[in-house]
């Protein structure tokens, strides 16, 4: 059935949490150069935040938290910005991944990797090897990530499985996850977090955010909070969700 039938059916305003979380952690650099400090330390505070947020999702009935990491079109980026994101991402896998697999959560790394170095694609796998029976939440960190990209390879691999003629809406979701390395088909997004004043989408999701609620915040990322992200979960519990479809009266 379309989803559109079966949300009639289904609570309004949303009395559920958000299952798929998604979060444009932008700010860092803006954060740091505010307090007279290299762009570089905002990422390093960002980082922090990471954390703790990661840490909170679960108790908020998250299911699947995916953050935005990497894009695809951040190598344009000066290279020492670019060098220092690569380390604190190998670090951040290296260093939370028990701690991760003790909370239940399982780490997937979302995005392209034919361009990652090599060690940074170890530490990948041995991270999700380590959280690979997580049950309470999947945190997908989103890596060299560009959502074109991805649908771009979404349609190669159809073309490659024999044509896209035949294909529904859940075998794109199906090939979304198998062109990022999602390891399961990519889930719709139910909520999308952007921190940092911007309000854009920025190559993030697109095909996932098809009906995802927006929330923009002007906090930067590294101010990102767990009351920050349980005040976006509580602004989302008041949104009433129709899919495209009307409110039932009464
Ligand atoms: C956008 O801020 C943020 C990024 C491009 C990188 C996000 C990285 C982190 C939060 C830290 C490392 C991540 C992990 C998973 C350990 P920006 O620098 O574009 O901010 P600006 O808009 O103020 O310049």
């Amino acid at each position: 059935m379309p989803r559109g039938n079966s949300a009639l059916s289904a609570a309004s305003p949303a009395t559920r949490p958000p299952e798929h979380v998604a979060i444009i952690m932008d700010g860092n650099g803006r954060w740091a150069l505010a307090q007279g400090r290299a762009r570089e330390w905002g990422h390093r505070r960002g980082a922090e935040a990471v954390r703790k947020v990661v840490e909170a999702a679960p108790g908020l009935g998250i299911r699947t938290l995916t953050l935005y990491a990497f894009s695809s079109d951040n190598w344009k980026r000066p290279a020492r910005e670019v060098a220092l994101l690569m380390r604190l991402f190998r670090r951040y896998l290296s260093k939370e991944a028990a701690r991760l697999a003790e909370n239940g959560v399982r780490l997937r790394v979302v995005g392209r990797r034919d361009r990652l170095a090599p060690e940074i694609l170890e530490a990948i796998e041995l991270a999700e090897a380590t959280t690979v029976h997580g049950r309470r939440m999947t945190l997908r960190l989103a890596v060299d990530y560009s959502s074109r990209h991805a649908l771009l390879e979404a349609v190669r691999l159809a073309a490659a499985d024999g044509g896209a003629a035949d294909l529904e809406r859940d075998m794109v979701a199906a090939l979304l996850g198998r062109a990022t390395h999602a390891d399961g088909p990519s889930p719709d997004v139910d909520l999308l977090i952007r921190t940092g004043g911007e309000q854009r989408l920025s190559d993030f999701l697109l095909w996932e955010c098809a009906y995802a609620e927006l929330y923009f915040t002007p906090t930067m990322w590294p101010d990102f909070t767990a009351q920050d992200l349980a005040a976006a979960v509580r602004d989302f519990g008041s949104r009433e969700r129709r899919f495209g479809t009307v409110a039932l009266a009464g």
